[in-house]
């Protein structure tokens, strides 16, 4: 029998290219609208699957892992995998693989952009322009916040929560800007002590002393709510909140009280707790930018996760571990072996 891919979404060409020519049966799922499968679905096509090639708005809970004794593993087409429950995959032998170092500069650039846009108000300035607002000097003038020196002359501290491969990305993107550059990363901590530029920094710290708080960890237990009411009140009246990373990382009921009481100036948003929904009061806010999750959306950045997920997804099916793997110790497990059979 031929062997199944099992896509429960979507690929880009590039990706369902190098698919086809594996060889293997492909199934993709989803709606006659580009709709997200139910989690039944994917669980009765997993069944038959020798790989699941999935993505970030899809999840991979314990159903469909323990779905098929015989599925040798689940490809992301994305560098974070919190939509995937990788301690069942782990402990049932099934590798996992996603997509690091292709999305770096692409993430890096979007939270520069975000940061930017709501430092300058450039959605708002463009939509008053744009409604018919501006009669000329002497408008609404839209007054901004500093990102270099500017004209107080004092360097503007950037807080990078996360020192990964994009937190680093943001870092050296700061250059130009002549900024003082924090980071909190505890399992990172060498690495930043070890890099020019950044000084390590305990969060509490970070957060008072930034004009620029910036997220860049991925969600796991201790992540979820790291930025809550506590650390938002930490936070300078005048500070910018950037995520980029994931949305439940804050707690976004008391990101909108912080952001209606002035309790710090604004926010970047491309990732939300419960996205695409978003907490009520969000859109009543005039001091947030918001993007629905474009962080690695450049077409290259994008083809070339695809055709990543898409090779990881054949060498699984060929029996070989992947590249990417993100819990390379069921290489070692019998568990592993038996599927493989
Ligand atoms: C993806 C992302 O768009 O790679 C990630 O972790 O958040 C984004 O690049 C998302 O995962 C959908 O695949």
């Amino acid at each position: 029998m031929a062997k199944r891919i099992l896509v429960p979404w979507k690929i880009l060409d590039i990706g369902k290219r190098h698919l086809d020519q594996s060889g293997a049966e492909i199934v993709m799922l989803h709606g006659p609208n580009g709709e997200l499968p139910e989690t039944q679905e994917i669980v009765d096509q997993t069944r038959d699957a020798d790989v699941v090639l999935s993505c970030g708005g899809v999840p991979i809970p314990a159903e469909v892992l323990t779905a098929n004794p015989h599925l040798r593993g689940v490809a992301n087409n994305g560098v974070g995998f919190n939509n995937i429950d990788v301690v069942t995959a782990t402990q049932l032998g099934i590798p996992v693989s996603n997509t690091p170092g292709v999305l770096t500069d692409t993430t890096a650039d979007l939270t520069w952009v975000l940061l930017m846009a709501a430092a300058r108000q450039i959605p708002q300035a463009h939509q008053y322009v744009v409604d018919g607002h501006w009669q000329g000097y002497g408008g609404k003038e839209f007054m901004g916040l500093d990102i270099g020196p500017g004209g107080s002359n004092r360097p503007k501290v950037l807080g990078i929560i996360g020192f990964g491969r994009i937190g680093q990305g943001v870092m050296r993107r700061s250059q130009g800007f002549e900024m003082i550059v924090r980071a909190y990363d505890p399992p990172m901590k060498p690495i930043i002590e070890n890099t020019e530029g950044v000084e390590h920094c305990e969060l509490d710290d970070l957060l008072k002393e930034s004009d620029f708080v910036t997220l860049h960890c991925p969600l796991t237990d201790q992540t979820r709510h790291l930025i809550s009411q506590r650390e938002l009140e930490l936070m300078k009246p005048t500070a910018i909140l950037v995520n980029a990373s994931r949305g439940p990382v804050v707690d976004e009921v008391a990101l909108v009280t912080a952001l209606r009481e002035g309790q710090i100036a604004a926010a970047g948003l491309d990732v939300f707790e419960r996205e695409p929904t978003l907490t009520a009061g969000l859109t009543e806010l005039e001091n947030v930018v918001m993007l629905p999750h474009i962080g690695s959306a450049s077409t290259d950045t994008r083809e070339q996760m695809s055709l990543l997920a898409a090779k990881n997804a054949v060498i699984m099916l060929q029996g070989n571990p992947p590249e990417q793997i993100v819990n390379p110790e069921v290489l070692e497990m019998s568990e592993y072996q038996q599927r493989l059979k």
